[in-house]
């Protein structure tokens, strides 16, 4: 089994992608770490414990940072709605958050492994940064860090940054300039990763109430994120799964199509802060510090989703 933490900030996709992974064998998920990112740091929270609780999964959930290192908190409640996790109302978590952060869970899981141990993360990376930068000979334990985030071509939350990359640009220039390796699965693959109107409704009828959640997810998710589909209309346009192809990748990475190519961070730009730039081209001679995800066989990746889902019967 590959050792595997996932720091997170569900979130819709990210409730999604924490379904997933728990459901697999071939991932030995030692805990879960909430960043803010999607909504506020009690919320992202609340919402992990939901989430692990309705499932029935019994796992160590830690609170990290309630800000991004230097930035405001940016949230986006207009996607995720006012909760977090908005078109479902799960019951309050009987699961309790563990007693010590984020940043010591890690710390300790890591050098207890014997393994490398893979993180996995689907939020704004300031839990990650400040490991990083507090613990940094912890390096030698991880053995990679796959994370959804940013975007060879456009953004989503400006322009030219997308949402988790914008959310704390710091942490993700820490991240990226670690030497660490990185795959990252950017806004290039997860617009292709879509669930469309039919997928849903069969998610709907796989007849457990993990299947219900999913698709009261999605169906939420449909409707507050249509409006910044990039379809022009003439091809139906699904949600998009971005938190779940990190998963997904450490689940299958044949699933994947990437390139290595170097990624730097941009803090600082006027219109571009946020952004990730990749040398696509390899134009520079700086290391290809990074295996950068640009497409997806979408049919086996939604058939792995079911997949999962259908092992959670009651
Ligand atoms: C990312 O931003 C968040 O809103 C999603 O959960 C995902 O992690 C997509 O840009
Ligand atoms: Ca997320």
């Amino acid at each position: 089994k590959k050792p595997v933490i996932i720091d997170c900030d569900p979130g819709l996709d990210d409730a999604i992608a924490l379904v997933l992974a728990l459901s697999e064998e071939s991932l030995d998920v030692k805990c879960i770490t909430t960043s803010a990112g999607n909504q506020t740091p009690e919320k992202t929270l609340n919402n992990a414990l939901k989430v692990l609780s309705f499932i029935g999964k019994d796992l160590e959930v830690a609170q990290g940072a309630g800000k991004p290192i230097l930035k405001d908190l940016v949230i986006a409640g207009d996607i995720h709605g006012e909760s977090g996790l908005g078109g479902t109302e799960l019951p309050e978590a009987t699961l309790k958050k563990s007693n010590r952060s984020a940043i010591e869970a890690i710390v300790d899981i890591l050098n207890k492994s014997d393994e490398k141990v893979t993180i996995i993360a689907t939020g704004p990376l300031t839990n990650i940064g400040i490991l990083l930068v507090s613990h940094p000979e912890i390096k030698d334990k991880i053995e990679r860090i796959t994370l959804m985030g940013g975007a060879c071509f456009g953004g989503n939350k400006t322009p030219a940054a997308e949402f988790n990359i914008y959310v704390d640009p710091e942490a993700a220039n820490i991240v990226f300039n670690s030497g660490i390796p990185i795959v990252m699965c950017g806004l290039d693959v997860t617009s292709k990763a879509q669930m469309f109107k039919k997928e849903i409704n069969d998610m709907r009828n796989i007849g457990n109430k993990v299947g219900v959640m999913v698709a009261d997810i999605l169906d939420f998710y449909s409707s507050t994120t249509t409006p910044h589909f990039l379809s022009d209309g003439t091809k139906e346009e699904g949600p998009h799964l971005h938190d779940v192809c990190a998963v997904a990748y450490e689940i299958d990475p044949t699933l994947f199509i990437t390139k290595k190519c170097n990624v730097v961070v941009e803090t600082s730009g006027e219109y571009t802060k946020g952004s990730t730039v990749v040398d696509y081209n390899g134009v520079t001679d700086r290391v290809k510090n990074t295996e950068v995800v640009f497409d997806l066989d979408r049919k086996r990746f939604i058939d792995m989703l079911f997949n999962a889902v259908k092992k959670y019967n009651e």
